[in-house]
C-alpha cells in the first residue's frame, strides 16, 4: 500500500498508526540510487517514510534551487514498482505542496561544526546548514527509528551522523554504498544536465579514483606515492577537490588511518560532480 502526504497534518496524522518505521529523505528525480536506499528501508521495516523535498535552505543563491528537476509523477511510479517487490509492506511518501508544510511551527537552524566546514562546506558556505536543519526537521515529523543515506554524498552522511550524536536523537543513521552506471558513473540526479558526450567523459573521475586506489594498493607505504598522483592531476583546474581523507574525520591526517576515503569534485560546464571511494590499509 502507497500513502501519500502532501501536509504537515497529513503525515503526523499517518504517523500515529505505526509503532517502527524506516526512513529515506530525497530531493526527488529519483534513479536506481535512491531506490536502492528504499529496497533496504522495506527489507528491515514493514512501515518506510519516504520524503520528496527540495529544500531551498541547502541551496545558495547562485545554485540550481529553480532548475532543480522536479518529476513528482515519475517519481511516485518508481516508488510503486519497487513496492510490488516488498509484498505487505506499506509505503508512505511525503512530498509537501509548499515548503511551508515542512517549516511551519518550526524556526532553528541546526549546525554542526567543524566536519561542515571543510570540502563541500568550504565550496558552498551554509549548504550543511541547510542539511541539517531539513534532516533534523524531518526527523522531529517523523520520529523514524532507522534512517537510510547514500554515501554518494559521503560528506553528507559523515555530517548527518555527527548532528544525531550533537543532538542526541535515537535515530540510526545507514550509509549505502554507491549506484553507478555499468561503466561506472555514480548516479545522480544532475547527471542530467550533462550531454552524452559529457557522460562519457565524466567517467575520468571514477577511472582516476580507481588509479589512486591501484597505487595505494592498501599499503599505508604507498600513501606518499599516491599523493603524488594526486598532485599531477590536481593541475588540472577542472577539480574541486581529490583528496585521500581518514574515513571517519575526513581530516586530511592520514598517518593512523585503517581506511582512506578519496573524495573528488569535478566540474563539467557548471554541474559540479561528486565521487569517492574507499580503500582499507594493511
Ligand atoms: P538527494 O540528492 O535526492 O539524495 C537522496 C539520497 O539518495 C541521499 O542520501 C544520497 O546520498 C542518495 N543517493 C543519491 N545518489 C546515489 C547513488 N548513486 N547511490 C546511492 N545513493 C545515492 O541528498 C539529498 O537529496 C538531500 O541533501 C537530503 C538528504 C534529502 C536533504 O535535503
Amino acid at each position: 500500500m502507497i500513502i501519500l502526504c502532501k501536509t504537515q497534518n497529513e503525515l503526523i496524522h499517518t504517523r500515529a498508526e505505526y509503532q517502527e518505521v524506516g526512513f529515506v529523505p530525497t530531493m526527488g528525480n529519483l534513479h536506481a540510487g535512491h531506490i536502492s536506499l528504499l529496497s533496504q528501508a522495506l527489507n528491515d521495516y514493514d512501515v518506510v517514510y519516504f520524503s520528496i523535498f527540495v529544500n531551498p535552505k541547502q541551496f545558495g543563491p547562485l545554485e540550481d534551487f529553480g532548475k532543480y528537476p522536479r518529476t513528482l509523477e515519475n517519481d511516485l511510479s518508481l516508488l510503486k514498482e519497487e513496492l510490488k517487490k516488498h509484498p505487505n509492506k506499506i509505503l508512505v511518501v511525503f512530498a509537501p505542496e509548499s515548503v511551508d508544510e515542512v517549516y511551519k511551527g518550526f524556526d532553528k537552524t541546526i549546525k554542526v561544526q567543524g566536519i561542515t566546514e571543510i570540502l563541500e562546506g568550504e565550496i558552498r558556505p551554509g549548504h550543511f546548514d541547510g542539511v541539517t536543519t531539513v534532516v533534523y526537521r524531518l526527523f522531529e515529523l517523523i520520529n523514524p527509528q532507522t534512517a537510510y543515506f547514500g554515501l554518494k554524498d559521503y560528506q553528507q552522511w559523515a555530517v548527518i551522523s555527527a548532528m544525531v550524536k550533537q543532538e542526541k536523537l535515537n535515530i540510526k543513521i545507514v550509509g549505502m554504498p554507491i549506484i553507478r552506471t555499468p561503466e561506472g558513473l555514480a548516479l545522480s540526479s544532475r547527471n542530467q544536465y550533462l550531454t552524452q558526450e559529457e557522460k562519457q567523459d565524466a567517467l575520468f573521475i571514477i577511472n582516476t579514483l580507481n588509479e589512486i586506489r591501484d597505487i595505494l594498493n592498501g599499503l599505508k607505504n604507498n600513501i606518499p606515492l599516491a599523493q603524488k598522483l594526486v598532485e599531477e592531476k590536481l593541475k588540472d583546474p577542472q577539480w574541486d577537490y581529490l583528496t585521500m581523507r581518514d574515513h571517519l574525520t575526513l581530516s586530511e591526517d592520514i598517518s593512523n588511518s585503517q581506511i582512506i576515503t578519496i573524495l573528488a569534485v569535478y566540474r563539467m560546464g557548471t554541474t559540479r560532480l561528486l565521487d569517492n571511494i574507499q580503500v582499507e590499509l594493511k
